[in-house]
């Protein structure tokens, strides 16, 4: 028996006067889910997380928490914590009053709101800091007191959009840490909006990619990066190579595809389409490995190219191959064991059939 879902949404739409900003959208969240909600700017995210949030009303539709029909529940009484991209502190309230308001507007007795508090600041790494008021705390620090306040009244689901988004880089991936720390901890479930595709993969249990309003796509991280069902989800998760060609069924005892400006790809490992059928195959730049011309390959796999660009960017060498006039192919390898090869020579493209990806669209 699987457990009842914490969050359902069902058929989901959202439609702002002509703008239909979510459509038709359906996921179930489980307990303790990091469910992060990833697309492009002005795809629909931060919709959907205000419909669960119950700030924005659904056009059609229905939310379910806990198999309760909560759709026209107000916001403050679906019990979810909510953090923003900009930090939404109370300016003339210290760290500690902050962080313990939604423990006051719930009338929690006064010794249970300094030892919740205390414990929440301590999570979040900042004891010692409860008397300071929001503008004397960095960015980052300020942006702690406002997940300690979002999870100090344990809320059944954290809402979060894009709540790193106004930090830099060093900041963000220090934050990221705490936030999986803090939903490991507190076995919270999180639902989380970012257009940050490296975001997503390392915060995340699942994935929801949205695009235009809809949701395309939900898989864990992994199966989001190696086993996308479509080339939007291909490109948008990570580096992919993409490259036409013609599925030619079990010719000599393999599964073979026909690339569209040459070369053949072997052993391929879906077997569900009809010969003939137009398809794409996708490759992650660190799955390929490069040979000289006439070196001995494993033979599954025939292409080859020139190379029309190499880079050292520290962990890997970055190396862009030309297949056919159309085609650049972006390779990525180890720069402590792979050797490195010069401008405009001709190579080897070389990968294990399992990581060739077969696309139908
Ligand atoms: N209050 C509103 N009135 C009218 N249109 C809106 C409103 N809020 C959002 N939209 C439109 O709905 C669509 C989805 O917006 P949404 O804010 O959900 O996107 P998003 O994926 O969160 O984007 P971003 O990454 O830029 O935050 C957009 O086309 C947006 O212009
Ligand atoms: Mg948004």
């Amino acid at each position: 028996m699987t457990a009842e879902p914490i969050v359902s949404i069902r058929n989901a739409s959202v439609v702002y006067g002509k703008v239909a900003a979510l459509q038709d959208a359906t996921i179930d969240i489980a307990k303790g889910d990091f469910l992060t909600l990833l697309g492009p700017s002005g795809s629909g995210k931060t919709t959907l997380l205000n419909a669960i949030a119950g700030v924005v009303p659904l056009s059609t539709g229905q939310l379910l928490v806990e198999g309760v029909d909560m759709t026209a529940v107000p916001p403050n009484r679906r019990g979810f914590g909510m953090v923003f991209q900009n930090y939404a502190l109370m300016p003339h309230l210290t760290v500690f009053e902050n962080i313990a308001f939604p423990l006051r507007i719930r009338r929690v007795a006064g010794e249970q709101v300094h030892r919740k508090v205390m414990e929440a600041l301590d999570l979040v790494r900042l004891t010692g800091l409860a008397e300071r008021r929001p503008k004397q705390l960095s960015g980052g620090q300020q942006q702690r007191v406002a997940l300690a306040r979002a999870v100090v009244y344990e809320p059944k689901v954290i809402l979060m959009d894009e709540p790193l988004g106004a930090l830099d880089k060093q900041l963000r991936e220090g934050l990221q840490g705490e936030i999986r720390h803090l939903h490991a901890m507190l076995g919270a479930t999180v639902v989380y909006v970012t257009h940050d595709q490296e975001e997503a993969l390392s915060m995340s249990t699942r994935i929801a990619l949205i695009s235009d309003a809809r949701i395309r796509e939900v898989g864990s991280p992994h199966d989001m990066y190696f086993r996308p069902r479509t080339a939007f989800t291909a490109g948008f998760v990570g580096t992919s190579n993409l490259m036409k060609g013609r599925y030619r069924g079990d010719a000599e005892g393999w599964s073979t595809v026909e690339l569209a400006g040459g070369g053949l790809v072997r052993g391929v490992p879906r077997t569900d389409l009809v010969a003939g059928a137009e398809i794409m195959v996708m490759l992650r730049p660190e799955a390929i490995d490069l040979l000289g011309p006439g070196e001995p390959t494993s033979g599954l796999n025939l292409l080859e190219g020139e190379v029309t660009d190499h880079s050292l960017q520290g962990t890997t060498w970055r190396t862009v191959i030309a297949v056919d006039t159309e085609t650049r192919i972006v390779v990525q390898r180890l720069s402590r064991v792979a050797r490195s090869f010069p401008l405009r020579s001709r190579v080897q493209l070389c990968w294990r059939p399992d990581d060739t990806v077969i696309l139908t669209q």
